[in-house]
């Protein structure tokens, strides 16, 4: 399963190597406007060649968005032949205008790993690209992109804001992005997009992070047309073209000043607030901090490669390191036998911080990266261990690490640094968590069986993610036949 290579990258290193990682893929090489010269490219049309040198990566060359970096992205790219867009001056469902297309590559979708290809698409190239990734789509063929009638703006004012506020809470935008904009007491927080991803509303005070741009009249197309494939649905009939330019102009109003414009007084006042709430509220700062840094490694994965919900940070993710072993992340459930329910917040924060496990032995400084969680200031640290207390126990033992004897280590070391052998590591799941019975009270079987279950239970297994040189650990990684 070449996904693995993904979840290596979530720990600390995780963004520094995903960017080396999409080097390595050459997604950027052939950067200059023109197509990637090398032989038989050069006879292609001219919309294919630039597709396969600048956007193949993430959208792969089937137009599927199954790319070589899109196990990495979240918001996945997008999948062209569905015909599905977010970005319109369409009514909800329709095909996009190539003038929307236009406007989506030249200034990228911000907030996604789709870039801004402006500075190097344009005149006939722009309109080659746009032809061949509209062919991935039948639906080009068949159908007409139904335009919106854009009705007069209504210029803002104090009035016209006042009046879209309450637009707002008529159309119920507060149920997904919350009373204030930024989410506060919204009741729809767990949002899938049509592709079965988790998605986030947008935070309407941080108009910068809109994918559509955030001038009124944007922000009227995403509401009046809605965002195809997300739950970003469409108002039209809801409000009369009066309100929905009220709330646009409401919208507009909620921008919070961004930090980079902000004076050192008013970057002060910024962030101690950010910190009076974080520390309010711990466990929703662990929380967020769990999910952005633990989970990656901590979780039971499908075959194809999804975190499994009922295996959420309960563990079983297999590093296997030559010569270091093979390592199996721990379950950071509160389940009593196999997780961290008899653990003491100590204790977890001595694992966490220093790397000694509860029978006072050492952890290596990886995989399990605690000697970067060490650097973290302290009121973060005891914000995850708040937040592991409050996760639902969920019963799944993973096996001990398999350290190689001694010979075989000394061998691995000189190998590696005499020789200068390199091998890579594997990265896979015990067995696919999507196979498995879930039973929160105790009953899911344990990972005792994992050799087992890694052969049988899915052949796709079998065939772990081979970690190259881009992982964080470089030299020290080799090879051990899985
Ligand atoms: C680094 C990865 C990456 C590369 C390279 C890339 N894209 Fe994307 N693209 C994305 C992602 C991710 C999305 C989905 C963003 C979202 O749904 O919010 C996307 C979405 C799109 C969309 C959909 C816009 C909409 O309204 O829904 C278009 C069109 C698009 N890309 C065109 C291209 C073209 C053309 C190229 C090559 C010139 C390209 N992309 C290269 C990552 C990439
Ligand atoms: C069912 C949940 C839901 C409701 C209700 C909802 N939104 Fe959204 N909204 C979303 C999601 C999810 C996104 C993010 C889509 C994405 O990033 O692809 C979003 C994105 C947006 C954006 C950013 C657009 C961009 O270019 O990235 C704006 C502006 C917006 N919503 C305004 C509104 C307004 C105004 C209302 C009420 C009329 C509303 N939303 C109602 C879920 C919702
Ligand atoms: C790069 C992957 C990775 C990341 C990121 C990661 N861990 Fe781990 N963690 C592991 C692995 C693998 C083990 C098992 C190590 C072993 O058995 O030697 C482990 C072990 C642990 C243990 C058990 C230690 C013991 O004494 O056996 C705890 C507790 C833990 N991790 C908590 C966390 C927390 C909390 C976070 C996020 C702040 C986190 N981990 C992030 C991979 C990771």
């Amino acid at each position: 399963m070449k996904r693995w290579f993904v979840y290596f990258l979530f720990g600390t290193a995780g963004a520094a190597a995903a960017f080396l990682l999409y080097f390595w893929m050459g997604a950027l090489s052939p950067l200059n406007g023109s197509p990637n010269p090398n032989q038989s490219e050069q006879s292609m049309p001219l919309g294919k060649a630039i597709y396969q040198a600048k956007c193949a990566t993430c959208h792969g060359a089937s137009g599927k968005g199954d790319g070589k970096a899109a196990p990495l992205l979240n918001p996945a790219p997008r999948d062209f032949t569905s015909g599905m867009y977010k970005i319109r001056t369409t009514e909800s469902g329709s095909i996009p205008t190539d003038d929307d297309l236009a406007r989506s590559i030249t200034y990228g979708l911000y907030g996604s790993a789709m870039p801004d290809w402006g500075p190097f698409l344009h005149g006939d190239s722009l309109k080659a690209i746009i032809a061949y990734i509209k062919s991935f789509s039948p639906r080009f063929e068949k159908e007409k992109p139904r335009v919106v009638d854009i009705s007069s703006p209504v210029p803002s004012s104090a009035s016209s804001v006042a009046n879209g506020k309450r637009v707002y809470a008529k159309l119920q935008c507060a149920s997904c992005h919350g009373t204030d904009g930024k989410g506060t007491d919204a009741t729809a927080t767990d949002l899938i997009d049509d592709w079965g991803n988790e998605i986030t509303a947008a935070n309407l005070t941080e108009p910068w992070t809109f994918k559509g741009r955030s001038t009124a009249r944007d922000i009227y197309l995403r509401f009046r047309t809605g965002m195809n494939g997300t739950p970003m649905p469409s108002y039209v009939g809801s409000a009369s073209e009066k309100e929905m330019w009220n709330l646009a102009n409401y919208v507009v109003s909620l921008a919070r000043k961004p930090v980079w414009a902000m004076n050192a007084e008013e970057l002060k006042a910024f962030y101690s607030a950010a910190d009076a709430e974080a520390k309010k509220n711990p466990v929703e700062r662990g929380k967020y901090l769990v999910e952005s840094s633990c989970e990656g490694c901590h979780s039971g994965y499908s075959a194809d490669g999804k975190v499994v919900p009922e295996f959420k940070l309960a563990g079983g993710l297999v590093f296997d390191i030559y010569p270091f072993g093979k390592f199996t992340s721990f379950n950071l459930t509160s389940d009593k036998e196999t997780g961290l329910g008899n653990w003491t917040d100590a204790e977890i924060k001595r694992a966490i911080t220093q790397g000694i496990q509860r029978d006072g032995s050492r952890l290596l400084p990886f995989p399990m990266p605690w000697t970067s969680i060490a650097q973290m200031p302290d009121d973060d640290v005891n914000a995850i261990i708040a937040y592991l207390r409050t996760v639902p126990p969920i019963r799944n033992e993973v096996p001990l690490p398999e350290k190689p004897n001694i010979f075989s280590y000394m061998w691995g070391k000189f190998e590696m640094l005499i020789l200068k052998k390199q091998y890579p590591g594997y990265i896979y799941p015990l067995k696919d968590f999507s196979k498995m019975e879930h039973d929160a009270k105790g009953g899911t079987d344990g990972g005792q069986d994992s050799e087992e279950s890694q052969n049988t239970s899915s052949g796709s297994l079998s065939t772990p993610l081979v970690v190259h040189n881009e992982n964080p650990f470089r030299n020290d990684v080799k090879e051990v036949q899985p």
